[in-house]
């Protein structure tokens, strides 16, 4: 069952509950003891439909907030701006489970290192959201192609303001699952463990021979990369380094061609 709909029936069952508790007549008077009820019912709720468990912290802050932010008289129209703007940013994320996080400078660094150097390479950012890999790695590699594709509009808009100088940067707004990735020396991923196996069977469909998949942070299950690069950044990222159609015939460099 996808998480949203597991959040939604999780919060239904919660109300159910508060209602009929509510309806006994055993709660002390005002709306606190109900709100009470219902956060922790649907908090089991989450935990019985084997939500993850950070589900279970926002069933029990959720309708407590939302009672909250009702005492405090905020205008209707400031949630709907907020509503707008988060779902400009995050769009696709309740469905894809890929919410928006940002590659770092060094990041870039690494990935333009596993590029090829004898020939001009073609790099795709499987949803690029601002751009801060791309950006960054066609500085270091002006005779890279470097494109990206992002669904959600907010990030997609940025990046076209913020690479609109870098003419080796080719950006689109759309779904990375639709379009052919065979063209590509380099497929970039930084994404979530939800779409690896989708992406790996991808990946092993229609890259050629020599491409490499770098998934950032998130390998893929059982299968075992050809590297793996540990950055020395805050985080201690991993880069994930796979040749999922084998290395290329009788090629001299590049991670493709050991
Ligand atoms: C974790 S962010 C990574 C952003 C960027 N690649 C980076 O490294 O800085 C993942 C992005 O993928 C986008 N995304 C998820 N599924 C997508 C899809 N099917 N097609 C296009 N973009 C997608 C999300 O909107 C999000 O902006």
């Amino acid at each position: 069952m996808p998480p949203a709909l597991k959040a939604l029936l999780a919060q239904l069952a919660g109300l159910a509950v508060a209602f009929g508790v509510g309806r006994s007549g055993v709660l002390p008077a005002g709306i606190w003891p109900l709100v009470a009820v219902q956060a922790l019912a649907a908090a089991g709720a989450a935990t019985l439909l084997k939500s993850a468990r950070w589900w279970r912290w926002i069933h029990l802050g959720f309708t407590p907030l939302v009672a909250g932010a009702l005492l405090l008289g905020i205008a209707p129209g400031w949630y709907l701006a907020a509503f707008v703007v988060f779902a400009l940013i995050y769009w696709s994320s309740f469905r894809t489970q890929v919410p928006l996080f940002l590659s770092n400078p060094q990041v870039a660094e690494a990935v333009a290192g596993l590029l090829p150097r004898e020939l001009p390479p073609r790099v795709i950012d499987l949803g690029s959201g601002t751009g801060s890999l791309l950006r960054p790695l066609a500085r270091l590699r002006p005779d890279c192609r470097c494109e990206g594709v992002e669904s959600a509009p907010a990030p997609y808009l940025l990046s076209r303001l913020l690479a609109r100088r870098q003419p080796n940067i080719a950006l689109a707004r759309g779904d990375f699952w639709k379009i052919d990735w065979s063209d590509y020396d380099l497929v970039y991923a930084f994404l979530s463990p939800v779409p690896m196996p989708a992406v790996w069977r991808k990946a092993c469909a229609e890259l050629r021979p020599g491409a490499v998949l770098v998934s950032n942070s998130f390998p893929v299950e059982d299968v075992e990369p050809e590297r793996i690069v540990t950055l020395d950044d805050r985080r201690g990222t991993r880069l994930y380094c796979y040749l999922p159609a084998g290395p290329k015939p009788l090629a001299k460099k590049g991670i493709g061609n050991r």
